[in-house]
C-alpha cells in the first residue's frame, strides 16, 4: 500500500505553456499547472504511445512546473517535437528532496541537467536566508546550464568548471568543491563520516572563513562518487540525487533498489543522504536496466 496519494500515482495531462531552447540538445518546456514538487524530487513524464520517463522537476512555483531534458532516446526526442499548446501526461511528485536549515552556507554541485533542480533548490534555499556556493559544470562552455539564472540569485557565488578551459576552471567541478571544502573546513562535531579532514594552519587561522555546513548535489554518477568521496573525507555531511531504472515511480515494481540496502531510490531516493550511500555497494560501480541487468558505469552497454 503506497503513502502517496493515489491521484499523484495517476498521469494527468498538462499544457505546455512555453518551450525554452537552453543548448543544442536540452530544453525546457514549462507546463501550466503545479503539483507541489519540491527541490529533488521527480515525476513521471508520459507520451501515449511512446514510454514513460522519470525527470527531475526543473521548478515548480506553485503556478507552473519545469522540467529540463536531453534529448537521447526514443521517448526524449519524441518529447522534444512537442510544441508550446501540446499536452503530455505527469506523475508525481515522487521521492525525496533535499533538506537544509534556514541560514546555513551550502554548497551545490551540478554537473549536466543536474543544473536544473540545482537551481530550483538554489532559489528555494536562498529564500530561506541561506547563503550558496554553486559549481557547474560541463564539457565546454556551450553546454554550461543556468548560469545566467544562478548569477541573478542573491547570496550566490557561482564557481565555474569546464572540461575544455573554455570557462571558468579548466577540469572538473569537484576540483573546486575539494578547493572550497580544504579553505573553509568545518569544526568536527560528533561522529566521523569518514576519514577527518586535518586542516591546515592557514586555513585555522582564516578568521573570514564562513565554514560549509552542507553539499547538494546532482549530475552524473562518477561526479556524485567523487562528491562522496570529498565530503565524507571532509567530514561534511551532503545529500546527493541517485538515478536508477524507473517505471512505477512509487516503489511497488522494486526495479530501482540499490544492492545491497534493498533501498528503493523512487521511495528513499532520489535525494540520499551520504551515509546511506556510503553503504550502497553499487554506488558509483554498476546499475540495472529494466529487466534487472547489472551493467558497470565504465563498461559499455550492449
Ligand atoms: C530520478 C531521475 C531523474 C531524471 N531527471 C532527468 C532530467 O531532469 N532531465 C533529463 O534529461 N533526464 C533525466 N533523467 C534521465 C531520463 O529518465 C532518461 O534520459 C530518459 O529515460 C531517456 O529515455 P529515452 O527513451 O529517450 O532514451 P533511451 O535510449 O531509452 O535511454 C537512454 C538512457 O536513459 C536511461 N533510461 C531510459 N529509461 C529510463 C527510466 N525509465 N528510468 C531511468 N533511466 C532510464 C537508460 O538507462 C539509458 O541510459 C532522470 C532519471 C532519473 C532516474
Ligand atoms: S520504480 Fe518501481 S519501485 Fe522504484
Amino acid at each position: 500500500m503506497s503513502t502517496i496519494p493515489l491521484q499523484s500515482r495517476l498521469p494527468k495531462t498538462y499544457r505546455i505553456k512555453a518551450i525554452k531552447q537552453e543548448t543544442e540538445m536540452v530544453r525546457t518546456f514549462t507546463f501550466d499547472g503545479s503539483l507541489g514538487a519540491k527541490p529533488g524530487q521527480f515525476v513521471m513524464v508520459w507520451m501515449p504511445g511512446v514510454d514513460e520517463v522519470p525527470m527531475s522537476v526543473a521548478e515548480d512555483d506553485g503556478a507552473v512546473t519545469r522540467i529540463t531534458f536531453f534529448a537521447v532516446g526514443d521517448m526524449t526526442n519524441e518529447f522534444a517535437k512537442l510544441q508550446v499548446g501540446d499536452l503530455a501526461g505527469l506523475r508525481g511528485p515522487f521521492g525525496t528532496h533535499y533538506e537544509w536549515e534556514p541560514g546555513q552556507h551550502i554548497v551545490l554541485v551540478a554537473g549536466g541537467y543536474g543544473a536544473a533542480p540545482m537551481y530550483f533548490l538554489a532559489k528555494e534555499t536562498v529564500g530561506h536566508g541561506c547563503t550558496l556556493e554553486v559549481i557547474v559544470g560541463a564539457r565546454g562552455k556551450e553546454h554550461l546550464l543556468f548560469v545566467k539564472e544562478l548569477e541573478s540569485l542573491p547570496h550566490v557565488s557561482l564557481h565555474i568548471a569546464t572540461n575544455d578551459g573554455s570557462v571558468g576552471y579548466k577540469g572538473f567541478n569537484v576540483d573546486i568543491l575539494e578547493k572550497l571544502l580544504s579553505s573553509c573546513p568545518r569544526p568536527t562535531k560528533g561522529k566521523p563520516l569518514g576519514t577527518p579532514a586535518s586542516p591546515t594552519r592557514a586555513t585555522r587561522d582564516n578568521k573570514k572563513c564562513s565554514p560549509i555546513d552542507q553539499v547538494f548535489a546532482c549530475g552524473p554518477e562518477v561526479m556524485l562518487k567523487r562528491v562522496s568521496e570529498i565530503t565524507a573525507s571532509y567530514n561534511v555531511p551532503s545529500q546527493l540525487s541517485m538515478e536508477r531504472y524507473m517505471k512505477c515511480g512509487y516503489g511497488i515494481c522494486g526495479n530501482c533498489v540499490m544492492d545491497p540496502l534493498g533501498i528503493r531510490m523512487c521511495v528513499e531516493g532520489p535525494v540520499v543522504k551520504n551515509e546511506v550511500l556510503l553503504k550502497l555497494a553499487e554506488f558509483g560501480k554498476y546499475h540495472r536496466d529494466d529487466l534487472g541487468k547489472k551493467h558497470n558505469f565504465d563498461t559499455p552497454k550492449k
